[in-house]
């Protein structure tokens, strides 16, 4: 089984057809949708339109849960672009999406298997940035988990985690959002991988085991950049064309 894995792409639909571009060059049939498909300043409903006839096996983003759940607490800015956009119909969706998913040998969730807003494999560091976590603190989340590949998202950070005995934990980063401000930790703090390209992973057994390539596919972020000014998120306009934000 080769798999494509995406993950978080935000409403951003360039970075999805390019990376839908890609896997199709590749030749690759089976791809996978990680959650947080829609928050974000850019082209919700369009993407949602992609999703929905694409048909992906999906799990649910803790910001695909926000939009459906639509308390005023659960509301935050990255859904406040969005919402107005969604029909029932998009949200409806969302909500079919579920915490956890198992597909042949593969575990699929958004953060954890627990938590759709955990970070799994990285945490936050000294100088306000993500650095990888110890393998003590990954291993118990894994525990009970009986797949040999593990899929999750939610950091935006491209990576591959080997556990002992075997199973491979694989956090493809994200597909349409390449650098945020983080403003649920207080204080708040600047997460960016410092490209503009569109993140996503293969997934494939080689040698026994499973191997992943993470791959950056360049594509043209001005037209979701303009949509981002218009909703004056400037930031997001910068963070998806340089990979930086300011
Ligand atoms: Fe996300």
């Amino acid at each position: 089984m080769t798999l494509a894995v995406i993950s978080d792409i935000h409403g951003n639909i360039s970075a999805l057809d390019a990376v839908l571009d890609d896997i199709a060059r590749r030749d690759i049939s089976r791809i996978v949708n990680l959650g947080d498909s829609l928050s974000g300043p850019f082209d919700a409903p369009a993407t949602a339109d992609r999703l929905i006839a694409l048909d992906l096996p999906t799990v649910r983003g803790n910001h695909d849960r926000q939009l459906y759940d639509r308390r005023p607490d659960q509301m935050g800015l990255w859904e406040s672009w969005a919402i107005d956009d969604l029909s029932q119909a998009h949200l409806a969706w969302l909500k079919d999406a579920p915490l956890n998913l198992v597909l042949d040998d593969a575990f699929l969730c958004h953060g954890t298997p627990g938590k759709d807003d955990e970070n799994w494999l990285d945490k936050r560091g000294p100088m306000d940035r993500l650095v990888p976590r110890d393998l003590a603190e990954i291993l118990p989340n894994a525990q009970g988990i009986a797949q040999d590949l593990i899929l999750c998202g939610h950091t935006h950070t491209p990576r591959i985690v080997r556990l002992p005995g075997g199973k491979t934990i694989v956090n493809p980063g994200s597909v349409g959002c390449p650098a945020y401000l983080d403003t649920r930790m207080k204080p708040e703090f600047v997460h960016q991988t410092g490209a503009p390209d569109a993140r996503y992973a293969i997934v494939e057994r080689r040698g026994g085991q499973w191997a992943a390539d993470l791959i950056a596919a360049p594509y043209d972020p001005e037209p979701m950049a303009k949509l981002a000014r218009q909703k004056n998120a400037d930031s997001w306009a910068q963070a998806i064309t340089t990979g930086w934000f300011a």
